[in-house]
């Protein structure tokens, strides 16, 4: 089966900031892959790179077939198949829940408006905030906008999501319920990447982990390996740092 996302050696500077430095990486369809690493090593920048966000300097992005590093290709259609979620919810605050949910669909004529209104209903009932379809982003617990903000992600129908540490700006008791659901989604065969601090999620809900440190790859294999025998003395520096 052909991977859903192929990383080529891929470079990337911010002027004279060499961040990402022949990044390669694979994601088959149905895969679950976790980003871990130290603070500044690029893995926001890695994100931002697969549905560019951030151009790359060079080397090669394709998600699901489509060069999306390619200046010719049409990113807006393209980055309509890649869900992402950030640490903040960017939920449109000025707007009910549903209305977040069926902007993106409705308006980019994916589907009619009583389609849209219905699927926000199905993913709101999957994310377990049926409730909530009248409310405002401002009514709800941060927990709550987040799994709002993961549905409106999947209004588009993504093929692949990203997520970009997702419960960093949570209170801890609010981590649990945004863990769950994208749990879920991995249970349910989406192609995820996830950049996470939350090590027991990432060994639990992943394929495959890979750790980053200063632009590179330097490790990666199933959360077993990396979390209980990791060869690099950079991964087990930075695993007994973040384990205390
Ligand atoms: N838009 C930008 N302009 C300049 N420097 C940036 C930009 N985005 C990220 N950086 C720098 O790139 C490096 C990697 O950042 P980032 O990808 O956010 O790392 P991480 O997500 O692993 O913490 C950092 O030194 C950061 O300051
Ligand atoms: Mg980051």
């Amino acid at each position: 089966m052909a991977p859903k996302i192929v990383v080529e050696h891929v470079h990337k500077s911010f002027g004279a900031l060499h961040v990402l430095r022949g990044i390669d990486l694979q994601v088959g369809e149905g895969e679950v892959v976790c980003i871990i690493g130290p603070s500044g090593s690029g893995k926001s920048t890695l994100l931002r790179c697969l549905n560019q966000l951030e151009t790359v300097s060079d080397g090669r992005v394709t998600v699901d077939g489509v060069a999306m590093s390619d200046a010719a290709t049409d990113l807006n259609a393209a980055r309509r198949n890649i869900g992402m979620v950030f640490q903040g919810f960017n939920l449109f605050q000025h707007l009910t829940v549903r209305r977040n949910l069926t902007l993106a669909p409705v308006d980019l004529k994916v589907m009619s408006r009583a389609e849209a209104d219905a699927q926000a209903g199905r993913l709101l009932a999957r994310v377990g905030l049926a409730d909530k379809v009248d409310a405002y982003p401002r009514q709800l617990s941060g927990g709550q906008q987040q799994r709002v903000a993961i549905a409106r992600a999947l209004a588009m129908r993504p093929d692949v999501m990203l997520f970009d540490e997702p419960t960093s700006a949570l209170d801890p008791e609010m981590v649990g319920e945004v863990l769950a659901v994208i749990r879920d989604l991995a249970e349910a065969g989406m192609t995820m990447v996830i950049v996470t601090h939350e090590m027991a999620f990432a060994r639990d809900v992943a394929h495959r982990v890979v750790f980053m440190a200063d632009g590179c790859i330097v490790e990666q294999g199933t959360p077993a390996a990396v979390f209980t025998s990791p060869r690099e003395p950079r991964t087990r520096d930075f695993l007994r740092r973040v384990s205390g």
